[in-house]
């Protein structure tokens, strides 16, 4: 079995980059499919506020950590500040093409809510499932470049981009947790984890299935039309849904950690696929 920690020579490097700006995106910008493009718009416009209850969440159980893991969790955090700045970026795109998104912005509030009141742990254990999914979504969408093609090019290049960091700094919420529960019996951990990552499955489907229909009922499709093409996006083609089931399965299993699967060569593949939407645009500022 591969050994269950952050590999040694990893390193979490924040790429501060700009995406889309000057630039118009269609308003069915994945592929001139409203389907797909409201999965991906969805769950952009539930970033700016998710990404910083997950650096709220990790940062509060920094103090003690062992050095690596501190200047881990550093890093994390600016790449995810600045995942935040540039999905602030795309979101606006997408009220340029006239949707409005102040129901989705309102279940991420309703969401968030639920935490109040609960310890910090609860927190951090929310965001380390979280970060469990958007570590499986961002292989996925490495992965298989059918989940991109037909992309408006900058539009493409920020979710490549965001994807590949977030498989970068896939173990640190995960390894936060562990040290803020090292005193915990195994069965405790296991315990809470599992009860954690069911509730967080349930609210992410049903959180960005509710956002996929508002947005597609503002461009028309509604009733068993919306529900049916939902269904067929997330467990058909591309089925994105489909694919993370044995990741998320993996998650349960004991001596589970983020990085029993190293996938880093997708970040290698990721970075080359966007340098070409981004390094034309530095050269012709250069
Ligand atoms: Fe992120
Ligand atoms: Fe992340």
């Amino acid at each position: 079995m591969a050994k269950a920690t952050t590999p040694a020579d990893l390193t979490i490097v924040p790429r501060d980059l700009r995406f889309g700006r000057g630039t118009q995106m269609r308003r069915w910008w994945l592929n001139n499919d409203p389907f797909a493009t409201a999965f991906y718009n969805a769950l952009s416009v539930t970033f700016p506020k998710g990404e910083g209850f997950f650096v709220d969440s990790v940062r509060t159980f920094r103090e003690g950590t062992p050095p690596r893991l501190h200047a881990e969790i550093q890093a994390f955090i600016k790449q995810e500040v600045i995942h935040t700045r540039e999905h602030v970026a795309f979101n606006r795109h997408v009220t340029d093409q006239g949707y409005d998104v102040s129901r989705l912005e309102q279940h991420i509030d309703d969401a968030l809510a639920l935490t109040k009141g609960h310890p910090p742990i609860a927190s951090l254990a929310a965001t380390m499932a979280l970060e469990h999914f958007t570590a499986m979504l961002a292989h996925q969408l490495i992965a298989n470049p059918r989940h991109l093609a037909g992309g408006d090019e900058q539009a493409a290049a920020l979710w490549r981009w965001h994807a590949a960091e977030e498989i970068e700094h896939k173990g640190v919420a995960y390894d936060t947790w562990l040290h803020a529960t090292r005193d915990w019996t195994r069965a405790k951990r296991w315990k809470i984890k599992a009860i954690v990552m069911l509730g967080t499955t349930v609210k992410f489907f049903a959180g960005r299935y509710k956002g996929m229909l508002e947005l597609l009922r503002q461009d028309g499709i509604i009733g068993a039309r919306a529900h049916f093409g939902i269904l067929w996006y997330a467990l058909g083609r591309p089925g994105m849904a489909r694919k993370i089931l044995g990741a998320w399965i993996a998650f349960f299993l004991p001596g589970f950690h983020p990085w029993n699967h190293d996938d880093r060569k997708l970040i290698a593949r990721a970075e080359s696929d966007y340098a070409a939407a981004v390094l034309p645009r530095e050269a012709l500022a250069a």
